[in-house]
């Protein structure tokens, strides 16, 4: 998430932009010359950012009273800094989770490469990377067992990656590869907040399930529910970013195979269009 502009790999040119509804101004064209749909037309955006802010509304208050008490998850014996460690990590994982709300938003991208350069940084140095590797500590001291510490872990490990390659990738100017390894990045920050979703509903679901699979203990099915709302909540973002991103190189190779097919390409002797100016975006799918 820094540098925004020159890219070695240019967009192919824009697509036909879809026509204004009569009674709506006109779509305006972006820096890079594209028709870009109203920020009221991405209703996506606003939902997340209220998501977000309510989760991180919800979360910070035990960790920034300094009070160990107030703690959602007990401290184990063995590791003290626990409670240390756990707060950090909630506060700079609230940074994260706010600047990628910005972050992966068409319309700020390209309103303001400047500022996104800016709060690219802070969401990877204030963000991503202390609260991963808080993470990948408090992770391996986890209190919740084995398969909660496996997913902690290897999530850790995963964000730091996606993160760190993203970074690297715009730093060389390769920023459709700094795109993709973005959209996992922000795909593993919101990851936090469907574990919970996923773990509330796996609770509801098993319960039918009490008295037999659990014999009756609670405390079993809950540890089950949270395990697999664990995994979960990680493995279907990450899968779904990468479905995301798939979609959008399917529609840019088709849209490839339909202009070289065009009857109405120009001639050989043509003079060879302009090529759009450089932008964060990639050629076909919005992030
Ligand atoms: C995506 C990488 C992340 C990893 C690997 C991770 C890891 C962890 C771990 C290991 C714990 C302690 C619970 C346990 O022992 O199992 C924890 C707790 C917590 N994390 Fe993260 N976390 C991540 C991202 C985030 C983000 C982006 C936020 C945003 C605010 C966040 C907020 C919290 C909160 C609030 C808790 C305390 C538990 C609670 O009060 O519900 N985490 N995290």
């Amino acid at each position: 998430m820094t540098a925004l502009t020159g890219s070695p790999e240019p967009s192919p040119p824009p697509p036909p932009s879809r026509r204004p509804a009569a009674a709506e101004p006109p779509e305006r064209p972006g820096p890079t010359g594209r028709a870009r749909p109203r920020w009221w037309r991405r209703p996506w955006v606003a939902p997340l950012a209220v998501v977000a802010v309510a989760f991180v509304a919800f979360s910070l208050p035990p960790y920034v009273s300094l009070d160990p008490a107030r703690s959602r998850v007990p401290a184990p014996a063995f590791f003290p800094p626990h409670y240390v460690m756990l707060s950090l990590h909630v506060v700079f994982g609230s940074v994260a989770m706010l600047t990628c709300c910005l972050q992966i938003w068409p319309w700020f991208r390209d309103r303001y490469p400047r500022a996104h350069r800016i709060v690219g940084r802070v969401y990877v140095l204030g963000g991503c990377l202390p609260a991963g590797l808080m993470g990948l500590v408090v992770g391996l001291a986890t209190p919740f067992g084995h398969v909660i510490r496996a997913s902690n872990v290897l999530l850790a490990l995963l964000w730091l990656g996606c993160t760190i390659a993203g970074w690297r990738a715009a730093r060389r100017r390769s920023f459709v590869e700094h795109r993709r390894w973005m959209v996992r990045s922000f795909a593993l920050t919101m990851s936090i907040i469907t574990n919970r979703i996923h773990t509330a509903v796996l609770i509801v679901l098993l319960q039918p399930e009490l008295a037999t699979t659990y014999h009756g203990d609670q405390a079993l099915l809950t540890q089950t529910a949270a395990g697999l709302g664990g995994w979960l909540g990680w493995v279907l973002p990450l899968l779904a970013a990468e479905w995301w991103l798939e979609r959008g190189d399917a529609r840019r190779r088709a849209r490839r195979r339909a202009a070289t097919r065009a009857p109405s390409a120009p001639a050989p002797s043509a003079p060879a269009p302009p090529l759009p100016a450089p932008s964060l975006r990639a050629p076909a799918a919005d992030a």
